[in-house]
């Protein structure tokens, strides 16, 4: 049984805020902004829009593409460090709101790898026959937990939402080999200090703000993600040249071009939307498949290597036959 992904969709909030918007604000410029991030502009949802909203938009897009109704889904998982409540998961707000009333849903932390991990955990429901039919989900409003007089982290991160649907593919017919070839993950909690929020309902009470060692993130980022992204390779067989389309966590465009350069990917392989959604922690992979589905780049059948690092640090891997 392979996991095949049967539709894509996502959401934005309308709000745009642009670098010299942020350079009103803060001691920055848009040349230092692009320069060092490749980002332009970011969505930031507008007050009272939440997470589960931004969610739920992106779940009805994506069921919209796989032509099923809500109430068809058996599981939901939201990857989201930006929950709207410390409790009940975002995702059960966003069953609700889709009409499904079977199943179960539940949230998935893993910061800006959340998305893989997620997309790993619906897999191995899939593969163990307990569910058909999963809606995974990465949703971040990350407005929420930033500092907006930290210049340092303020101007690299943005809000919204992507989904796919994925349904059980039994091996028959002409799509008997397309979905989830393979995930692989990955944490290591030692680098707790190199990024992360400094609130939460057990240590302050708060909600806390995001805190980043720019440069170390860096180092460590393209290290493992080239070391995931190869044993993704090692374990199918499969060489850089193999790969149609690599769909990488948006973080940064210099990591993007850093992991490439070390794994022989060209850049034109390379999805990017960092210039324009910023770093979407969790929604940033989704939110690019859905892109590159929908202008027609990444086409059915092509292998699609999925890759992201986040805090924790947390990193993973997933290759797909569309
Ligand atoms: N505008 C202007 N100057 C700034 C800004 C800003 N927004 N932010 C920092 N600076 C200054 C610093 O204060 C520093 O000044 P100093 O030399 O006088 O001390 C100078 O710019 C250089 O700062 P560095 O942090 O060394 O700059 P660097 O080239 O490393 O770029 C960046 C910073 C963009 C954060 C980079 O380190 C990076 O991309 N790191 C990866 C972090 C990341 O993407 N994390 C996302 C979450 S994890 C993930 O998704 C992988």
């Amino acid at each position: 049984v392979r996991s095949q992904i049967i539709g894509c969709g996502s959401y934005l909030p309308s709000r745009l805020v642009t670098n010299a918007e942020l350079a009103a604000k803060v001691d920055t410029t848009d040349e230092w902004i692009v320069e060092r991030s490749g980002i332009r502009q970011r969505h930031i949802a507008a007050e009272g829009e939440t997470t589960s909203d931004l969610a739920t938009n992106a779940a009805l897009r994506a069921l919209e593409a796989a032509g099923i109704a809500g109430s068809a889904v058996d599981l939901v998982i939201v990857a989201t460090a930006t929950p709207d409540n410390t409790f009940p998961a975002t995702a059960t707000k966003v069953q609700s709101r889709i009409g499904m009333k079977h199943g179960f849903a539940f949230d998935v932390q893993a910061v800006c790898s959340g998305f893989v991990y997620a997309l790993s955990v619906a897999d191995n429901f899939i593969k163990s026959g307990q569910v058909q039919t999963a809606l995974v989900i990465g949703a971040e409003t990350f407005s929420r937990i930033l500092d907006w007089n930290d210049r340092t982290t303020c101007v690299l991160f943005g809000d919204g939402a992507g989904a796919v649907v994925l349904r059980a593919n039994r091996g028959k017919g002409s799509s008997a080999d397309r979905g989830i070839l393979s995930t692989h993950l990955h944490s290591d909690g030692s680098h707790y200090d190199l990024l992360y929020v400094d609130g939460g309902p057990s240590s302050t009470q708060t909600v806390g703000h995001v805190h980043m060692e720019g440069r170390e993130v860096f180092r460590h980022a393209v290290i493992n993600l080239a070391s995931v992204v190869g044993e993704a390779l090692s374990a199918n067989d499969l060489k850089a040249s193999d790969i149609d389309w690599v769909v990488p966590h948006q973080a940064n465009r210099r990591i993007i071009e850093g992991t490439a350069k070390k794994l022989g990917f060209p850049l034109d392989k390379m999805v990017m939307t960092v210039d324009r959604h910023a770093n979407t922690s969790a929604a940033s992979i989704p939110l690019a498949l859905t892109e590159a589905v929908s202008d027609g780049r990444i086409k059915p059948g092509q292998l699609v290597l999925l890759e992201a690092m986040g805090g924790g640090f947390t990193w993973g891997s997933a290759l797909v036959r569309m």
